[in-house]
């Protein structure tokens, strides 16, 4: 696909600055679908983390359900409670549009190969036929923190890595809270999840921008797929991500107190297929650029994973096998445009 490769190495950010139109392998869509971009709004769940350590045990109970529910349904949540405060989310955001803002030169400075996954720019070139997603992006890896690369990391604005560095562990926090809670929902050890995590469990961010488009009909900031995460946690200052449930796209919507919550592969396999990881893409807007901060919490590398035993039984067959490094897989069929979930079937 040696057209994509040519766009690959150029960024959405300078089409945009150029005034161009999205060139063919951008485009996705016919055209007539405005009406999906005002997907309905949607009640995707809110849970409010705190209440599931100190309340009382009825309302603890409560929330677990809860949780329970919007997992097995929706395969996502707005977390409230989760302990980081919303003028913190605030910086991250801020931070992040100043990231963009700068001048392309400074961003390239942390330019990716057009292969490569880490540093400034867009995913790796896809199959043949498969489309390019309308935005520009810096990926990085964060824990274990040895594997950071610290040519990658922005040196400007300059608050930038601190922050990083900041957002990064009260995340970390975020999914420990989470992994406990999502396995007492299912009446599991707490600690269940986060052993199948394991010690060395991965942590990338990814600082997505989302240009506004001339065309939102035509474009997709990015494409309908399922994430081969465990789970992954998605802050967004706009709305844009829309969450597939019942063949309909659901906006998520903006609360600026909230982190959405979102299941990936892993957590399906790993809840015997009770956890469900939601189909999900983010649309453009005419007039509206977008920014999100992504961190994806995957297994540590080369650990296997599988249904948790105690949700097998005579009812609940095992429905998926053991594996290890499921993210590879994932890859692969991403780039073809297809889930992979099917690979751990049997
Ligand atoms: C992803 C993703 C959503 C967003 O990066 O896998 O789904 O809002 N991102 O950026
Ligand atoms: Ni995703």
């Amino acid at each position: 696909m040696a057209g994509a490769e040519v766009f690959l190495s150029k960024r959405v950010q300078e089409m945009i600055l150029n005034g161009e139109k999205p060139p063919a392998p951008y485009i996705c869509r016919d055209g007539d679908s405005i009406q999906e971009v005002s997907a309905p709004l949607s009640p995707v769940p809110i849970i409010d983390l705190s209440l599931l350590s100190s309340s009382t045990p009825y309302a603890k109970q409560e929330e677990l359900q809860k949780l329970r529910s919007a997992l097995s349904s929706w395969g996502c949540f707005q977390a409230i409670g989760h302990g980081i405060p919303t003028t913190f989310l605030d910086k991250i955001r801020q931070v992040t549009r100043e990231y963009f803002e700068q001048p392309m030169d400074e961003k390239k400075k942390q330019a990716k190969g057009v292969e490569e996954f880490e540093g400034y720019g867009a995913d790796p070139t896809p199959e043949e036929g498969q489309f390019l997603d309308w935005s520009d992006r810096l990926f990085l890896d964060v824990y274990p923190k040895d594997q950071r690369k610290p040519q990658f990391w922005p040196e400007r604005p300059e608050s930038f890595r601190g922050l990083i560095e900041e957002y990064s562990f009260k995340i970390k926090t975020v999914t420990e809270i989470t992994s406990k809670a999502m396995a007492k929902s299912l009446k599991l050890e707490e600690n269940c999840f986060l052993n199948q995590f394991g010690n060395q469990s991965q942590y990338q961010a990814r600082f997505n921008y989302y240009a506004h488009c001339q065309r939102p009909d035509l474009v997709l900031g990015l494409k309908p797929h399922s994430d081969g995460t465990g789970y992954t946690i998605v802050l967004q200052d706009e709305e844009g991500l829309q969450v597939l449930k019942d063949e309909q796209w659901f906006t998520v919507p903006k609360i600026s107190e909230a982190v959405l919550v979102l299941m990936g592969d892993q957590m399906e396999i790993m809840t015997n297929g009770i956890f469900k990881s939601p189909v999900h893409r983010v649309v453009t807007s005419a007039e509206k650029e977008r920014f999100s901060v992504v961190v994806f919490y995957a297994p540590e590398l080369n650990k296997e994973i599988g249904p948790e035993n105690g949700l097998i039984n005579e009812e609940c067959p095992r429905l998926f096998k053991n594996m290890k490094d499921y993210a590879n897989i994932h890859w692969e069929y991403y780039q073809k445009g297809q889930r992979a979930l099917h690979t751990a079937k049997g």
